[in-house]
């Protein structure tokens, strides 16, 4: 392992002395053979015929061991392994993917022989004093739970400039993977991974942390079906809202699942700001649809503001009243109106599952439909006024006519009366 203090010297040499302790050729030599793409003494002899032209990247690709492809998958794993990603402790294996935050590697943790999913933050973090308390504080108190739902905290901690956090490595996909894919969840599927992300918001919160950031690419999914949130305990550097505007553009981003409490900038936020995003996921994952979408993240933050959902089974007439119901609970705006805990939530979700009628959810839908019925009665008494106004009025309800009736009736009886006295 190099010196950790030299860890984030990524340029350098090409085949010789590397300042972070281990050459170029050592540790590309070392991967070929851990992935059995070359034999020990395979490595030894292109080492032995390597001229000041030839590089042993070169000169594997030439003896056939590795592809040029494979090569240039191997060159990444090296320059992330000799680069500030090196962690005492840890063998880096290969970069898993990066987020808006940080880049996430696969490694192994060599007390342990374990693999694990190691996060690396940017340097531009170090440099936050404050930020870099919390993540450290947010990282301890993550690693005190445990729960079959949530991506186990390992460790957190320092390597070079760099800040990095450890954690379980989950081998699957992500709901957002499954979105891309299948555009959308059966209600049933969907509730199943609602129900899990409850349970681990249920269990987080009664240990006092919020997860401030659920969504679709946090929710990690195993071989086997188990989903796990991902990223507890993971502090932003930024406020949520500056972190929601810096996604512009990309889609799926943060906007279009935070609560109206963080885009007001609320510092103290309680379970309902996870509860509304779990709500924004789910209203995505059984409609295929965001729950806002916008010209651009500030646009899609003023709907979560002020505009009315559009409730999840008109957009899906599939959806069961029951599901629907429960996510416009979970996505009321103002938080006093949502869930108060994951521990009702999963109430109602287990109570739809089962097919019947959520028990929360209902007595608001209640109220609601009592205050719609009410406006419906209110409005109706307001257009029967014009309809009475257009109605046709009888041609004998006009004065004149009456006049002309009474003048008629007057000289019926008259010429009666004449016709009588003319004939005696
Ligand atoms: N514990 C883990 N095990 C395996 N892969 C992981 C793990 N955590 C993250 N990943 C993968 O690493 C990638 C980057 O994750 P990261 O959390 O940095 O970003 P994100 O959640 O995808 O996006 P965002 O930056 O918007 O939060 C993802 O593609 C994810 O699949
Ligand atoms: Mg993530």
């Amino acid at each position: 392992m190099p010196d950790e203090s030299h860890a984030g010297d990524s340029k350098g040499d090409s085949a010789g002395g590397s300042r972070s302790g281990a050459s170029v050729d050592t540790v590309l030599g070392r991967l070929v053979v851990e992935q059995g793409l070359a034999t020990h003494n395979e490595v030894d002899d292109c080492l032995k015929s390597k001229t000041p032209e030839d590089s042993l990247a070169s000169l594997l690709v030439k003896g056939s061991f590795v592809t040029p492809s494979q090569l240039e998958r191997l060159k990444r794993v090296v320059e992330a392994e000799r680069s500030g990603q090196q962690i005492p402790g840890f063998r880096i294996l290969g970069k898993l993917g990066a987020g808006a935050m940080a880049t996430v590697f696969k490694g192994k943790q060599l007390s342990l022989d374990r693999t694990v999913a190691i996060k690396v933050l940017p340097r531009k973090f170090s440099s936050n004093a404050e930020f870099i308390e919390r993540f450290y504080a947010e990282g301890r108190a993550a690693a005190q739970l445990n729960h079959p739902n949530i991506v186990q905290a390992y460790d957190v901690g320092k390597a070079g400039e760099f800040h990095y956090f450890v954690m379980e490595f989950v081998e699957g996909s992500t709901v957002y993977e499954q979105i891309v894919r299948a555009k959308r969840y059966s209600e049933a599927d969907a509730i199943n991974i609602a129900i899990q992300m409850a349970e681990a918001l249920e269990h987080a919160h009664s240990k006092g942390l919020i997860h401030r950031d659920v969504k679709p690419k946090n929710i990690m999914l195993t071989r086997s079906g188990i989903a796990k949130l991902a990223d507890m305990g993971l502090a932003r550097g930024i406020s949520d809202k500056e972190a929601a505007e810096q996604e512009a553009g990309k889609a799926y981003g943060t906007p279009y699942y935070i609560s109206p409490e963080q885009i007001r900038g609320e510092r103290v936020l309680t379970p309902a700001a996870d509860i509304y995003s779990l709500g924004a996921t789910l209203y995505h994952m059984v409609t295929g649809n965001v729950p806002f979408d916008g010209k651009n993240p500030s646009d899609v933050m003023h709907k979560h503001l002020k505009t009315a959902l559009i409730p999840p089974d008109h957009v899906n007439p599939k959806l069961s009243a029951g599901i629907s119901q429960i996510i416009e609970m979970m996505m009321a705006k103002d938080p006093r109106e949502r869930y108060t805990s994951c521990a009702d939530v999963l109430t109602d979700l287990r109570s739809v599952r089962a097919g019947d009628r959520p028990i929360f959810a209902r007595s608001e839908v209640v109220a609601a439909d009592l205050s719609t019925l009410a406006a419906e009665a209110e409005s109706a008494s307001i257009t029967e006024i014009p309809i009475d106004r257009f109605r046709t009025p009888s041609p004998w309800s006009h004065p004149l006519a009456q006049v002309f009736v009474y003048l008629l009736i007057v000289s019926v009886i008259a010429n009666a009366v004449l016709l009588i006295l003319y004939l005696s």
